[in-house]
């Protein structure tokens, strides 16, 4: 397994809905490494590089003025496999179809609040990390307890 970094951003809802401790409770205590944190406003330009695959579909417009209604939690996180493992602790896109124990699955009813964000691979995680940070804010550090979390 290599060593990866991924972008998480909680969502406004998450934020609005006090679950900001929760959300980030539960890739913390898998053993994930923060690397990176803002609590801050997205903006236009943020979202459209962030979302340019997405540009021209009908939920477009609407994405946009969701994830801009309110402050959002934008984080990087790091460790073995992260990309996926962090997907799968999401729970599935479709929050109505997340399985139960996975933040939407617990927490979410719907696509278009579904809390959470996380790449959906190593090319969007690099691309994403760059548009929300720069190198400089993104702290390399070992723990003391890394030992337990893997080999
Ligand atoms: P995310 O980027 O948020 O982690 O989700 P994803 O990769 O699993 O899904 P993606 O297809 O990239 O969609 C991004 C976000 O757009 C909103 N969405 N709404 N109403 C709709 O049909 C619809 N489709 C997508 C969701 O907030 C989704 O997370
Ligand atoms: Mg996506």
């Amino acid at each position: 397994m290599a060593v990866e970094r991924t972008f998480v951003m909680i969502k406004p809802d998450g934020v609005q809905r006090g679950l900001i401790g929760e959300i980030i409770q539960r890739i913390e205590r898998r053993g994930i490494k923060l690397v990176a944190m803002k609590f801050m406003n997205a903006t236009d330009a943020i979202l459209e590089a962030h979302y340019a695959e997405h540009i021209g579909k009908p939920f477009f417009a609407g994405l946009v003025e969701y994830i801009k209604s309110g402050p959002v939690v934008a984080m990087v996180w790091e460790g073995d496999n992260v990309i996926e493992t962090i997907r799968t602790t999401m729970g599935k896109t479709k929050a109505h179809e997340a399985a139960p124990g996975t933040i939407r699955g617990d927490l979410a009813l719907h696509i278009s609040r579904n809390l959470v964000h996380g790449s959906d691979g190593a090319e969007a995680a690099a691309r994403e990390i760059a548009i929300w940070f720069s190198e400089a804010e993104q702290i390399s550090f070992t723990r003391n307890t890394d030992g337990w979390i893997h080999e």
